[in-house]
């Protein structure tokens, strides 16, 4: 059986070698450079390693409107969430339609070059309301948005050297490398798990509903710009290989880092983090309770309900579905309402607040909340702070 094809058909790669790349680097001195946020940093990565196939580079403007209205590409394909590259309007002002600007890291580190189609003005009142579903500016996606650059610049892109600040070396594998490591597994079915979060025993139970019909997981955590209260990647991905090491069979898991940066927007993001797992060789998406939510902005099941409007072939890969789950005392086991029939007040569930409050005062959280692994884990990265 072949591998999951790439969303749109073909596996994009926009990263330059030999004299290709020799000749931008020696031109992009003397082009326009513009230092690129964190987010966009995630971004142009994945552009160039073929994880936001088909994109190939930062939308122009009638990607950017037929994804912000519709949920489309203007070619046809899904696609929720917009991945543009914002600037100043003075900047803006400053570039020709045509040009190649010059993409840095914020330190001056070169990454790549934008061969500008297309600049334009849009609405972030309007992107909020489509893609967010909230104007409220204590929504952190839409917080980033108005924070941005006034105008869009659109066009492909050519990478030419991998960030500087690349963190966790060993677990970044680009699509081409995940697909082949499932290849040489045996892996046909292979599930993804998207977290920013340490793995607790509710996650843990998903995922391991889920592995018991597919041949493999990849455990690919969100390791890019996230909100500053959610817990830092290096911390989280001690609690993820703790997980692995104690309570996975090795053969079955991959570990694996998403370089995206999150942008909280709840069920839009559901869908854009199954097209990007297909992209990286999956065929199934782990979808839970309030996925990529944040705050009471999206109700708890949004996330699975607009996957229906999708067509499900366009789509490829399949999602599964997972209601809150929690520990049941007298069921003695995790489970969710679509499987235990007991009270509320038999079910072990914790606040992320209460949880933080516990592990701050050195506490362990009961064993029904978290593996004592992971929350030793967590009480050292907290105590040492
Ligand atoms: S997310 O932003 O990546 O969605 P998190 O790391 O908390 O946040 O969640 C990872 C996945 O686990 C998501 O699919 C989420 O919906 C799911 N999930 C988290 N907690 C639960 C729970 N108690 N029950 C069911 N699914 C959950």
């Amino acid at each position: 059986m072949e591998t999951i094809p790439a969303h749109g058909g073909k596996l994009i790669n926009r990263e330059l070698t030999g004299v290709e790349r020799e000749t931008l680097l020696e031109r992009a001195p003397s082009m326009p450079r513009m230092a690129l946020r964190p987010r966009e940093v995630s971004d142009l990565e994945m552009i160039a390693n073929g994880a936001f196939s088909p994109l190939e580079g930062f939308m122009c403007e009638d990607d950017y409107i037929a994804v912000r209205g519709n949920k489309h590409l203007a070619s046809g394909l899904p696609w929720t969430i917009p991945v543009t590259l914002s600037a100043t309007e003075e900047f803006a002002n400053s570039l020709r339609e045509g040009a190649d600007i010059a993409l840095t890291e914020e330190d001056g580190h070169l990454l790549g070059v934008l061969h500008l189609e297309q600049k334009f003005r849009y609405d972030k009142q309007r992107e909020a309301e489509r893609v967010y579903l909230t104007t409220d500016e204590a929504h952190p996606g839409v917080y980033a948005l108005y924070d941005q650059g006034e105008w869009l610049l659109g066009g492909p892109v050519s990478l030419l050297n991998r960030p500087r600040t690349l963190t966790f070396p060993a677990y970044r594998l680009d699509p081409v490398e995940s697909r082949e490591a499932f290849k040489k597994r045996g892996w046909h079915r292979v599930v993804a798990f998207q977290t920013r979060n340490p793995i607790h025993r509710a996650h843990e139970y998903i995922i391991k509903c889920a592995l018991e019909t597919v041949d493999g997981l990849l455990l690919h955590p969100l390791v890019g710009e996230t909100k500053s209260d959610d817990i830092p990647p290096a911390v989280r991905m001690r609690c993820y290989e703790a997980m692995l090491e104690h309570y996975f069979p090795r053969t079955r898991t991959l570990l694996a880092v998403n370089p995206a940066a999150m942008r909280y927007a709840g069920p839009r993001e559901a869908v854009f983090h199954a097209i990007i797992r297909k992209n990286y060789g999956c065929t199934h998406f782990i979808v839970g309770r309030d996925h990529a939510g944040v705050g009471n902005y999206y109700g708890t099941y949004d996330a699975h309900y607009i996957f229906n409007e999708f067509d499900a072939e366009a789509l490829a890969i399949t999602p599964m579905f997972f209601d809150h789950s929690f520990y049941c005392r007298r069921c003695d086991a995790m489970a969710s309402n679509k499987t235990c029939p007991h009270d509320s007040s038999d079910h072990v569930t914790l606040s992320g607040t209460r949880v933080r409050e516990m592990l701050g005062r050195g506490e362990m959280p009961p064993a029904e909340f978290s593996r004592p692994e992971v929350a030793q884990i967590l009480i050292e990265a907290m105590s040492a702070k």
